[in-house]
């Protein structure tokens, strides 16, 4: 085996998605604990200080009172190398997170048994469906009186629109909470309450008839669980790796982070299911990892991580060959060469210069300006990957200069936060000097406002305008785009690569306009248009 392939195969890069409070934070320092990435067993807990330990980043965004970075952290755990993209877990919204989708090979989403399947994690299956990425499911927060778990199921099948295969089965829940049976090797994993509780008190059992169950989890619950497993084998056929590799399939796991309940097998399991990298879309081809050529992408711009100095980090992740320090490669936009002197890897909470990486690492590159969100690096070749969407804004705002004097920094300021991906700028066609900034959430028009002026020295202000709703748009008959676009002008935008986007202000006007208009696609997304997305 070629090191290549032997390092494609030790790795394993997956985000974790979540509605915030589902308890995202607190599992991933947990597994960063398992990783022995942090060290401090017991006093890991999901309190605001400890956090600052897990990523320099967060600190920067403890500082400003908000979570605006996607954060990378790796580490070593039975011989892989595992990377994990941490997503925004607070409600700003940002569409950093599904960016940050494009750049891992599968995802582990976390469901709080109170709550059930929320809104962000509808939106974001959405985006792994489109991606067709494996999902592995953790139910968090048994300790808690929660919904019954075969309804959770249900609600995960039905509004997620993935099949599910348990994969652990929880043993009564919140105070009765006993533990969890794992369905796959038969043993009972037995809860101790108590976050410092490490390890998890495992029972072999003979089968789910041993009357030992009953002594160890009472008889009711014994039987409750007979009664359950039952039904789960005939309910649910067996786990099926390569429907869960087509991202059809989840395995669910029950658990409670908080506790350090479950999250080890789940961490376990992982490590031995999920996908090491796996080939990426370009427009031109497929990338297979590999292929001994590097190539990569830029899936997130970082500026000013340190507001004394201007820096900026590229977020690039290795598609495919190995990427060597201080070597030429091709920056296929501008067409010209670029040279990383001091490539970062991102390693719990340090960075670290690196000499080498390979698919399925995310490094970070310094950078002075070259870089814009989906940018591609190769030896040479022209390559465009996709798979960067930008999303439908749902709140728009004329956005203007406030203070004449700076008129260069405002301009220089907003164009950079738009390469950032912190807002989207769009123009109109009658009058192309004026700014139309759309967003996903409120909060990022407070993040612009407070960047502009912290970072920039420059002052903005808005007006509001009757929009809300907004499709990117494309034809196979150009004809027919040109004449739409020409009819409905006052109702067209265009994006910073020059895509179109109709608004409107009712879902009722926009299914009008669609009926009318049958040769016209809409996209809630520009995946489907942008040729460079
Ligand atoms: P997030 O990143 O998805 O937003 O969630 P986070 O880990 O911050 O967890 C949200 C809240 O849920 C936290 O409580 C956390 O302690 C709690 N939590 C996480 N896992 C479990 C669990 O297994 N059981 C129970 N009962 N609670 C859990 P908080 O009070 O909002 O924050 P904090 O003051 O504890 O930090």
């Amino acid at each position: 085996m070629t090191e290549l392939i032997q390092e494609i195969h030790r790795r394993l890069t997956f985000a974790i998605i979540s509605h915030p409070d589902a308890g995202k934070t607190t599992i991933t320092e947990k597994l960063l604990l398992f990783g022995g990435a942090i060290h401090i067993a017991g006093a890991v807990k999901s309190g605001k200080t400890s956090r600052t330990a897990v990523s320099d980043f967060m600190k920067m965004e403890q500082e400003r009172g908000i979570s605006i970075s996607t954060s990378v952290m790796g580490f070593e755990y039975k011989g892989r190398k595992v990377n994990i993209l941490d997503t925004p877990g607070h409600a700003d919204f940002s569409e950093d997170t599904y960016r940050g989708l494009s750049a891992v090979d599968s995802a582990l989403m976390v469901i709080d048994s109170v709550k059930g399947v929320e809104e962000r994690t509808r939106q974001l299956c959405v985006v792994c469906r489109m991606r067709a990425t494996p999902i592995t499911t953790f139910v968090n927060k048994l300790d808690r009186e929660g919904k019954d778990p075969m309804e959770l199921l249900d609600e995960i099948e039905r509004e997620l629109a993935v099949e599910v295969r348990p994969a652990t089965w929880p043993i009564g829940q919140g105070k009765l909470f006993k533990g969890v049976y794992n369905l796959l090797d038969n043993k009972l994993y037995l809860f101790r309450p108590g976050e410092d509780q490490l390890p998890v008190d495992i029972v072999e059992i003979r089968s789910i008839q041993d009357p030992l169950l009953d002594e160890k989890v009472g008889p009711s619950l014994a039987r409750k669980l007979r009664e359950d497993v039952d039904m789960i084998s005939g309910v649910y056929p067996p786990f099926d790796r390569d429907a869960y590799i087509a991202g059809r399939e989840t395995p669910v796991f029950f658990g409670s982070a908080l506790n350090n309940f479950g999250v080890r097998e789940l961490l376990d399991n992982l490590v031995s299911l999920a996908p090491y990298p796996t080939p990426k879309k370009a427009e031109e081809r497929e990338v297979p990892p590999e292929e001994p050529r590097f190539s990569g992408f830029v899936f997130k711009i970082h500026a000013n991580m340190n507001p004394k100095h201007r820096d900026r980090i590229a977020f690039l992740r290795i598609v495919s060959g190995k990427f060597e320090r201080n070597k030429m490669y091709w920056h296929v936009r501008s067409g010209k060469t670029f040279r990383t002197a001091n490539p970062t890897a991102f390693m719990s909470q340090d960075r670290e210069i690196i000499d080498e990486a390979w698919p399925g690492d995310i490094i970070g590159i310094h950078d002075t300006g070259t870089f814009k969100i989906g940018d591609t690096l190769t030896e040479g070749e022209n390559i465009n990957f996709q798979g960067i969407p930008s999303f439908a804004p749902q709140i728009f705002r004329t956005i203007m200069n406030a203070d004449p004097l700076k008129e260069k920094q405002f301009h220089k300021g907003l164009n950079q936060l738009a390469e950032e991906g912190v807002v989207q700028i769009f123009s109109k066609i009658h009058q192309p000097n004026a700014r139309v900034l759309g967003v996903v959430g409120q909060l990022q028009v407070e993040v612009l406002k407070s960047r502009l002026e912290y970072e920039y020295n420059a002052s903005c202000k808005y007006e509001n305008i009757d929009v809300s709703i907004a499709h990117w748009i494309t034809s196979d008959d150009e004809k027919i785009l040109k004449n739409f676009v020409d009819a409905n002008s006052r109702k067209i935008l265009v994006d910073i690569r020059g895509n179109y986007v109709f608004v409107s202000d009712s879902e009722w006007s926009l299914n009008r306009v669609k009926d009318l208009n049958p040769a016209i696609r809409f996209y809630s997304t520009s995946e489907m248009v942008d040729k460079r997305a």
